[in-house]
């Protein structure tokens, strides 16, 4: 059984994912940094199988961000090929598993090509419900949130809302996660150790999870280590252990 060092009752909801490492993979066997991206596909894979599997309900994938679009144009438009390929490719399957396809970032910005796999793999999963794969495409968290802050101007000139009345929640609502629950776990392939920019409001009180497993190498015993690990920690949310207990 796929994990079983694993307590079912207390799995994280939603698991957020920075891959790295896929370049110096790549450098490591004399080739260039496109063939790590593509061997980075297979661990997308695995992970999103084992997600699935766990029954982990939300699964978030930082697969472009709005810094990489610095990278040579070459790695850009490959990347941007192997994502309508991996949609295309993997459709079947992710209906197959009842995985539906999300994606957040300024899709707008994306080659028409990509924007449009993207969206047909959002429509034709649209209806599934085992688990939710969160694609963060031309992504940067401080942009999300200069967003919401931009909504919430319009909606208060608009009188639609009170500013002075707003809470954390209610500007949750203005984020591209909306209806997504925070990650309780965030996990950083590489050996890196950042959050760039990556989904910077919700991670408030999740769990970080630093391994040196470079992302193409990444494969399902090592996400259920990060688990295994997550399920060690105690989450106090600002309160004492004693608090906790009690609670619990
Ligand atoms: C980081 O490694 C990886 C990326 C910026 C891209 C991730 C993309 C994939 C795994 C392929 C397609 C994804 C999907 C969801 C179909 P890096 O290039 O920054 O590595 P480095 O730090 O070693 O240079």
């Amino acid at each position: 059984m796929l994990g079983s060092d694993i307590n079912p009752d207390n799995l994280p909801q939603h698991i957020a994912i920075i891959m790295d490492g896929n370049g110096r993979w790549a450098k490591l066997q004399g080739k260039p940094r496109v063939f790590g991206h593509k061997h980075g596909v297979t661990a997308v894979r695995e992970v999103t199988e084992a997600a699935a599997e766990l029954g982990i309900k939300y699964l978030t994938l930082y697969a472009f961000s709005t810094e990489n679009w610095s990278r040579p144009s070459i790695e850009v438009n490959a990347l941007m090929s192997l994502l309508v390929e991996t949609v295309r490719k993997e459709l079947a399957t992710l209906n197959k598993n009842n995985i539906r396809l999300m994606a957040i970032g300024d899709l707008s910005k994306l080659p028409d090509k990509t924007r449009e796999s993207l969206y047909e793999g959002i429509e034709n999963t649209r209806n599934n419900t085992r688990m939710t794969l969160v694609l963060a495409l031309n992504y940067s968290a401080r942009w999300e949130i200069v967003e919401a802050a931009k909504k919430i101007a319009d909606a208060s000139i608009r009188k639609e809302i009170d500013p002075n009345v707003l809470e954390a929640q209610d500007f949750s609502n203005y984020l591209s996660t909306r209806d997504i629950p925070d990650p309780e776990l965030l996990i950083r392939t590489s050996g890196e150790q950042r959050i760039s920019n990556f989904l910077l409001w919700q991670i408030a009180y999740s769990e970080l999870f630093f391994t040196p497993v470079l992302w193409p190498d990444f494969r399902k015993e090592h996400f259920l280590a990060a688990i295994t690990d997550y399920q060690s920690r105690e989450r106090r949310f600002g309160k004492t252990s004693e608090q906790i207990l009690k609670t619990s």
